[in-house]
């Protein structure tokens, strides 16, 4: 386990969790799955090359960017997760599978054209630290869709008036209601985005019905045509948002875009993609393992991810 630290506040992990069987299949949220779906479909663009999929977990929406872009890399700090997503998805030239930190992406500044994060953000302390990451491994005007949990939704509204609930859904700061969980208010989630170079292009409430007694009555397709016509009003008192940002060209990367180093590499083979996560420098491939010129740290490429989450001696 690493240290914390105030750059990187803990994570939730999902190691060995069952968040596929115990959070989705049979547990009846076919509603936000579906209406999930269609707010991606809104916003993706029709064609990119490389997409970064942050928190992808088991690849529960891998495929709804599949075929708008040549490339998916399915990054999420659980390696159990991503052994499924692998099993279930293929271990094809089309995905790559990586266990990492999203406060310290292991990759070189300007990488994607796409970056997706949905239902991952409300695990982060440090937004402003994970939004910093995806700013330099975006391209110029690379797109950026996000989901976030929405402080500001009618049932935290209709308990704050009804004084059930302590918390205001109007203020602006983020409010974690269990460790590592977070809402957050649309103003906040906005206001941080530009603040790290991005221009917000649409913004769009999600998932109006995300009731049980309300699920249990209405058929399921009816409930799914609501939420796609409200997702167009601007109403953000719905439990979850999607946002679609571009990264503003002119916004300086912290680093040398191209990713070069002093440090000579010649007739190495240098991996075009990835940095080291510690030092940002690059990584040369040794065998099974990815290594960092700088620092000598060796990440290893087992069982088809690339395993960044600790170092490995040999
Ligand atoms: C609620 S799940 C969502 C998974 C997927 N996006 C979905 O909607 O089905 C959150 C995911 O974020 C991952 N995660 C949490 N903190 C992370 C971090 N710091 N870096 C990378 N992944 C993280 C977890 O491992 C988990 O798989």
């Amino acid at each position: 386990m690493e240290e914390t630290t105030p750059d990187r506040p803990g994570i939730c992990d999902y190691e060995g969790s069952n968040y596929r069987t115990e959070f989705w299949e049979g547990q009846g949220r076919d509603y936000e799955d579906r209406v999930e779906r269609v707010a991606l479909k809104k916003l993706l663009p029709e064609r990119g090359k490389h997409l970064l999929e942050i928190g992808a977990g088991f690849g529960r929406l891998t495929n709804e960017y599949t075929e708008r872009y040549d490339r998916v890399v399915l990054l999420d700090y659980s390696f159990s997760q991503l052994e499924y997503a692998r099993e279930h998805l293929g271990a094809s030239d089309k995905f790559t599978y990586v266990a990492a930190d999203a406060y310290e992406l292991p990759f070189r500044p300007a990488k994607f054209d796409g970056v997706s994060m949905i239902r991952t953000i409300h695990h982060m302390k440090n937004v402003n630290g994970v939004l910093r990451e995806i700013a330099r491994v975006l391209s110029p005007e690379g797109v950026f869709i996000l989901e976030h949990a929405n402080k500001r939704n009618m049932k935290a509204i209709v308990r704050y008036a009804l004084r059930r609930q302590s918390w205001s859904p109007y203020s602006h700061e983020p409010y974690e209601f269990v460790e590592l969980n977070f809402v957050f208010h649309p103003h906040y989630m906005r206001d941080m985005l530009a603040l790290n170079g991005f221009e917000v292009q649409k913004r769009m409430p999600v998932s109006f019905f995300r009731l049980g007694a309300l699920k249990r009555r209405l058929p399921l397709n009816f409930l799914v045509k609501a939420d796609d016509l409200l997702q167009n009003t601007g109403a953000f008192i719905s439990p979850s948002v999607f946002v679609k940002s571009i990264r503003r060209a002119e916004v300086p990367y912290p680093k040398d875009i191209t990713g070069s180093t002093s440090i000579p590499t010649d007739g190495m083979d240098v991996d075009p993609l990835f940095a080291c996560p510690k030092s940002g420098g690059p990584l040369v491939r040794e065998g099974d393992h990815l290594v960092s010129l700088k620092t000598g740290l060796r990440y290893a490429f087992r069982d088809g991810i690339y395993d960044f989450k600790a170092a490995v001696n040999e």
